[in-house]
């Protein structure tokens, strides 16, 4: 059987299974936990161990037709303004729960386009987080830039606020594909916004592209990899287009006819991939690349890497604090969200209650699982080892399940005492064979598809 069909019987192009960027899932979250857990896990944070910070901007000026971020669209300021104050207020509700002397680590904006903000509320932002938790002296602070929506005054009041890496979205850079997905993104304009980043001495770019846009073809793409490849770029993620108009209303303006079929969808990312790798990149987790000096590259290679809702990073900050719309926070309890409505999110500020909506406590062997599920999606590796050394006989739970997929799987896994492997020619699956370890498959939900 060739490869791609035995992929196929094996699932690839017919599960809709999570991208795992968190155990349990954000769909699985209940209303049952919000702001008190929220309140009491912050109140008990260890001051002594940073935290990082993900901040969220729901506004964009352009809705692009193919996102599923959670944003809005805002042709007016305003709007803007008043939910900077709305996060200003979020802050001071946190400062007398945090506990006295706790740093930040790393901060990210994201959205969203963050770079909406003008330069004066760039700096307010910046400064109503510091206030409140001081950045440690390695501090690394990353934003989300839609190089259409920045300009040089909003680049230098990143980099005076501490900017140190930024991530661009560029998606494709075919006219007839950017017609498609509703975003006209000239390369030159792009091209002008690294040039601009690499003038402020932002050292560290990401660039953003997906594949399974509607048009997209091996030689569109690969012109497009050519184009971001001449960028230069630190690290590259390569995200497959996760069709879901069921919950991303907008991307019913997509033209499904012009979608490409699964096997061409596969295709397509094989061959970014190869162009990517070829060009001196290394491969990271399922849709990540980074040039091999780089720290994701680093952690990648000394088993270091690990997954957040930001897809993968060599962040070893154990709690993340979610400020904004919609945000997560990961804290040592569990997972809470603040309101995902922007609406809301502001009601509940604005009443001086703290935002989080949903949730789920971590218990029984959550934890267990949840780090099977990711040493899986960074390392294509469980290491049975490290699971019985951390969690004891515990671990031993996994072990039908881990059977049960060596089976499945035959050559393209391998099982020891050990481990659980996959082989290269079995990581298409990853996602897949993830999800056997999840034990909060929700009803009625509808995921993406894996590949
Ligand atoms: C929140 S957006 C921020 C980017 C910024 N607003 C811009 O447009 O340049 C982050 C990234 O999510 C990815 N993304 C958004 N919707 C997606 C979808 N439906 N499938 C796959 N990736 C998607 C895109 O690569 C996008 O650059
Ligand atoms: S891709 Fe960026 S600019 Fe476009 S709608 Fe999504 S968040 Fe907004």
């Amino acid at each position: 059987m060739k490869q791609i069909d035995r992929l196929r019987s094996l699932g690839l192009f017919d599960a809709r299974v999570p991208r795992y960027t968190s155990y349990p899932t954000a769909p699985v979250f209940s209303p049952a936990v919000g702001a008190a857990q929220q309140a009491q896990a912050l109140a008990a944070l260890d001051p002594s161990v940073p935290v990082s910070v993900y901040l969220h901007i729901p506004f964009c000026e352009r809705l692009c037709w193919f996102c599923a971020c959670r944003t809005q669209g805002t042709q007016s300021l305003s709007p803007v303004e008043h939910y900077i104050d709305v996060l200003e207020q979020e802050l001071a509700l946190l400062k007398p729960i945090l506990p006295q002397g706790l740093r930040m680590g790393r901060m990210h904006w994201g959205g969203g386009t963050p770079t909406i903000l003008p330069p004066h509320l760039i700096h307010r932002l910046a400064r109503a987080v510091r206030a409140v938790i001081p950045p440690t002296e390695a501090h690394e602070f990353s934003v989300e830039i839609d190089p259409t929506l920045v300009d040089r005054d909003k680049i230098a009041a990143l980099a005076q606020e501490g900017m140190n890496r930024a991530s661009l979205g560029i998606q494709d850079f075919d006219p007839m594909v950017q017609k498609a997905i509703g975003r006209m993104q000239p390369h030159d304009v792009t091209r002008a916004c690294v040039e601009d980043l690499r003038a402020a001495g932002i050292t560290s770019l990401n660039a953003d592209l997906v594949y399974g846009l509607p048009h997209q073809d091996i030689a569109r793409l690969d012109d497009t990899i050519s184009k971001v490849l001449d960028l230069d770029p630190d690290r590259v993620a390569l995200f497959g287009y996760a069709h879901v108009p069921w919950v991303a209303k907008r991307q019913q303006l997509i033209d499904e006819a012009a979608l490409p079929g699964e096997t061409d969808r596969h295709g397509l990312a094989v061959h970014a991939a190869a162009r990517l790798i070829g060009a001196g990149q290394s491969a990271i987790g399922i849709d990540h690349f980074a040039k091999p000096a780089d720290n994701l590259a680093r952690a990648a290679q000394s088993g270091h890497l690990r997954r957040n809702f930001q897809g993968y990073t060599d962040d070893t900050c154990p709690t993340l604090i979610g400020l904004g719309a919609s945000s997560i926070s990961r804290l040592p309890t569990g997972y809470v969200q603040n309101a995902p409505a922007t609406a809301a999110y502001m009601q509940r500020i604005q009443a001086g209650e703290l935002p989080g909506a949903r949730g789920h406590m971590m218990q029984g062997d959550d934890l267990l699982r949840g780090r099977a599920i990711e040493m899986l999606m960074c390392d294509f590796r469980l290491d049975r080892a490290a699971l019985r050394q951390a969690f004891g006989p515990q671990a031993a739970t996994l072990d039908a399940t881990l059977a049960t997929l060596a089976a499945r799987y035959g050559d393209l896994v391998t099982l020891d005492e050990t481990a659980l492997t996959i082989h290269p020619e079995g990581r298409p699956l990853t996602r897949i064979i993830a999800s056997a370890f999840d034990a909060h498959v929700p009803d009625g939900i509808r995921y993406s598809q894996a590949s």
